[in-house]
C-alpha cells in the first residue's frame, strides 16, 4: 500500500476530486498535486486501457462529448478540474452546460476550469454560475512547450523558432495542477480569475541556454524566416488554424503572455518555478 492509499483511508478530510483531461500535461500535473495532498482522486479518460497513472489514483471511463459518461464518475465527488475541449485540435466543448448541470446534481461545490485560449461554451457556463465555486485558471505559455524541441536538440543539438527575439513568462505545467489544486480543495478561490505565470521573464535565447545547461552540452539557436517557420509547423502535421495561432501568439504575444505576475506563490505559499528546475527535471528529453 502506497504512503497516498494509507493516507487517504484513514484521513477523514479527504475529498473526493474528478479531474478531466487527467490524461493531458496539466491534468496529470493536477492528479499529481491532489494525491500529494492526500485526497482521493479520479482520473477521467476515454481510454482507461491507456492511461498509465500511480497507485491510489481511481481511474474512469468518460467522454466530455457525451456529458452523460460522466455520470457514475460524478458520485461522491465535491470538487472537479474540466478542460473546454473534447477532441482533436481543441475544439471547445459543446457540452458544457449539461455538465454543469450534471456536475451540481452530484453535489459539486468547487470547479476549476483550464483556459481554453478563447471563448467556449463551458467557460460561459461556469462563469455564469452562482452556485458553485469556480475558478479559471489562465496560464500562459506552458513550460513543458519546449519538448517539441526534444528532436532538434537531440539529433543537432539547434532549436530551430522564428520571432527570436519574443519573450515570455512561461509557467511550469506543475504549477498550474498546485494551483488547480489548492483551489478545489480549499476556501477562498471562489468566483476567481487566476492568470498563472512563471517567475521571470525568458527569451528564447535563455531557454535553449536553460536547456543546454541541464543537458551539459550547448544548444544552439537557429532564426527561422516566417516562411521558414510556417513550413516546419506545416511539416509537423499543423492545419491553418494552428499555424495561424502560433503566428499570432509568437509573432504578436499579447503583453499577459510577457508579463510576471505572483498568482503562483500567493496560492500556493510558496514561489512559482524557475524554466532552469523544469529543463534539470526534463534533462532526459533532450539526451541522445
Ligand atoms: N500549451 C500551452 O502553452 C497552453 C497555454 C495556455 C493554455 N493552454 C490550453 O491548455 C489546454 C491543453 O491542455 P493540455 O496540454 O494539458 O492537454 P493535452 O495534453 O493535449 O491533453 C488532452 C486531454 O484532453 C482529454 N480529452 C480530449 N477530448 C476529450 C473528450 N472528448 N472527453 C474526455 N477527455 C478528453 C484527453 O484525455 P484522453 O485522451 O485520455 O481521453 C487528454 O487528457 C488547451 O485548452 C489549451 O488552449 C495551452
Amino acid at each position: 500500500m502506497t504512503q497516498t492509499q494509507q493516507h487517504t483511508q484513514t484521513d477523514p478530510h479527504a475529498l473526493t476530486l474528478l479531474v478531466t483531461g487527467a490524461t493531458g500535461t496539466v491534468g496529470r500535473q493536477v492528479v499529481a498535486e491532489l494525491l500529494d495532498r492526500g485526497h482521493r482522486v479520479r482520473a477521467l479518460t476515454r481510454d482507461p486501457e491507456k492511461a498509465a497513472f500511480p497507485d491510489g489514483v481511481e481511474v474512469v471511463r468518460g467522454d466530455l462529448t457525451e456529458p452523460d459518461t460522466l455520470v457514475p464518475a460524478l458520485e461522491g465527488v465535491t470538487g472537479l478540474h474540466l478542460i473546454t475541449f473534447g477532441g482533436a485540435y481543441f475544439a471547445p466543448l459543446e457540452t458544457g452546460p449539461r455538465i454543469l448541470e450534471l456536475a451540481r446534481a452530484a453535489g459539486v461545490r468547487r470547479v476549476t476550469v483550464l483556459h481554453g485560449g478563447g471563448p467556449s461554451l463551458l467557460e460561459d457556463a461556469v462563469r455564469a454560475d452562482d452556485e458553485l465555486d469556480w475558478t479559471v485558471l489562465m496560464p500562459v505559455e506552458f513550460m513543458a512547450n519546449a519538448l517539441a524541441w526534444a528532436p532538434g536538440i537531440v539529433e543537432n543539438d539547434e532549436v530551430r523558432e522564428p520571432f527570436a527575439d519574443r519573450i515570455s513568462a512561461m509557467v511550469h505545467e506543475g504549477d498550474i495542477g498546485a494551483v488547480a489544486a489548492v483551489a478545489l480543495t480549499e476556501e477562498g478561490h471562489g468566483r476567481r480569475e487566476y492568470v498563472l505565470t512563471g517567475p521571470e521573464v525568458l527569451t528564447l535565447a535563455d531557454k535553449t541556454a536553460a536547456i543546454g545547461a541541464a543537458r551539459g552540452r550547448e544548444v544552439a539557436l537557429v532564426e527561422l524566416s516566417e516562411d521558414e517557420a510556417v513550413a516546419q509547423w506545416r511539416a509537423a502535421g499543423h492545419d491553418d488554424e494552428v499555424v495561424g495561432f502560433l503566428l499570432e501568439a509568437y509573432g504578436n504575444t499579447p503583453e499577459v503572455g510577457y508579463t510576471v505576475v505572483d498568482t503562483v506563490e500567493k496560492v500556493t505559499g510558496r514561489p512559482a518555478r524557475t524554466f532552469a528546475a523544469w529543463a534539470a527535471r526534463h534533462a532526459h528529453a533532450f539526451t541522445a
